[in-house]
């Protein structure tokens, strides 16, 4: 059987190279990013792609090139791929979800101290020549409150290095979340912001989180409260900010994410909270650390590993999630289908008629898709499989031995 063939874009960490060739997989990588007719061109006969955010991985991408079998995102966002389309295919997507969580708590820590003891605006004076040793409006952050709005992988993760530094942590999340260390969970959004010396948000990216943050909210915190914003730029208000800013109602902010961002490296940035004192203006990066690329690198090479080794979709942003161990029989039939009644029956009806016997078998199901991977002793025809892949509903068949 001729290798595996992935093909790596928009220079991705050497580790994930590294961890795929390893697995006796052939990697071709290709420093930039493809357009849809470069990226078609590209893909005959690959089975893995490895992107960033810049390629875009279209349904008209995935008609042309039938070989691909999995897609890795080497990032938080998907947006880039088309996920339905590629569901439909058989095509599993994997992402980075937490990969660089904790470079995004340092950022916030860092500025929470910054802003506390107005760092930028000394740092600015000084540049200019100004020597203002002062210790108005300074403060420790020690026994000073943070509210943490979105208790999920980062607001939890900032949750406890902030107690570790001596803060009390109160925290809003819609969703039901486990307190961490001695975090308050508080009833409503409004009793956090009255009650939080630092506000933080944390949430995620969801449509219904557009304008989540406005004036209300501003005109709700605490006076001289400080504002954080390392989360999505459409989540805030600016121009609410700055008039919060501006009236000293807000005492400080840092802001990483913005509504509009320039798309490439270079493009001019132009914002309203620009030259305002105490406000920390960052171009994304709250994520952007070598360990974090790192650690994305092997994070999502290891999932494209083991989804061509054993089958396994864990963490796949598309496909029914089946975590798997190496096959226990000497092959493994992995059945992706329409989540339609009657398709496991159907599979073990046609390998009892094939005489195959079963070792072990595992379902999992995610909206119109189900997946079935069956081990099985020796004696797997290639009739069996020929009947198996013609099965009405048989959306990918992959048999690994
Ligand atoms: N600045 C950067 O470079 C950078 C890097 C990584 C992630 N992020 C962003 O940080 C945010 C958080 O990432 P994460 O990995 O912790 O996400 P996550 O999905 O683990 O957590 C988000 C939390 O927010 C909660 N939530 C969503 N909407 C809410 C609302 N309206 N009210 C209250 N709670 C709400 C969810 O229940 C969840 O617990 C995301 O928006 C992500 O895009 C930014």
């Amino acid at each position: 059987m001729s290798p595996v063939r992935a093909l790596l874009l928009e220079n991705l960490h050497p580790q994930a190279t590294e961890n795929l060739e390893a697995a006796g997989i052939d990697v071709v990588n290709q420093a930039g990013a493809l357009d849809e007719d470069e990226l078609i061109e590209a893909l005959d006969g690959v089975e893995l792609l490895g992107i960033r955010s810049k390629t875009m991985l279209t349904e008209r991408v995935m008609e042309a090139c039938p070989s691909l079998i999995g897609v890795g995102a080497f990032s938080i966002g998907t947006n880039q791929i088309d996920l339905a389309a590629a569901a439909r295919r058989g095509i599993a997507a994997f992402n980075a979800p937490f990969s660089n969580t904790r470079s995004v708590v340092e950022m916030a820590v860092a500025e929470m101290i910054s802003l506390t003891r107005r760092l930028q605006v000394h740092n600015r004076l000084m540049h200019e020549g100004v020597w203002n040793k002062s210790a108005d409006g300074a403060h420790e952050i020690r026994s000073r409150t943070l509210g943490i709005v979105g208790y999920g992988n980062i607001g939890s993760q900032l949750s406890v290095v902030a107690e570790a530094l001596g803060m009390n942590v109160i925290f809003y999340d819609n969703a039901e979340k486990l307190a961490l260390g001695n975090a308050t969970r508080m009833p409503t959004l409004e009793s956090l912001l009255q009650a939080a010396d630092v506000v933080t948000l944390h949430v995620d990216g969801r449509a219904g989180n557009q304008g989540f943050f406005g004036r209300t909210q501003f005109e709700m915190m605490k006076p001289g409260a400080l504002f954080l914003n390392l989360s999505r730029g459409f989540i805030v208000d600016v121009d609410a900010l700055k008039e919060g800013l501006e009236s000293g109602a807000i005492g400080g902010a840092a802001i990483d994410v913005f509504p509009e961002e320039p798309k490439k490296k270079g493009d001019p940035f132009v914002s309203p909270l620009q030259n305002i004192p105490n406000v920390i203006l960052t171009p994304h990066i709250g994520g952007s650390t070598e360990e974090a690329q790192r650690d994305i690198g092997i994070f999502v090479s290891k999932r494209l590993r083991d989804y061509v080794q054993n089958g396994s979709t864990s963490l796949s942003v598309n496909l029914p999630n089946l975590q798997l161990e190496q096959p226990q029989g000497s092959h493994r039939i992995a059945h992706l289908h329409e989540n339609i009644p009657g398709v496991l029956a159907a599979v073990n009806r046609e390998l009892a008629e094939h005489n195959v016997n079963i070792d072990g078998q595992l379902l999992a199901t995610r909206g119109e898709l189900g997946y079935v991977v069956t081990d099985v002793a020796a004696g797997l025809t290639d009739d069996a499989v020929a009947a198996l892949g013609a099965m009405p509903g048989t959306v990918r068949l992959r048999v690994l031995s």
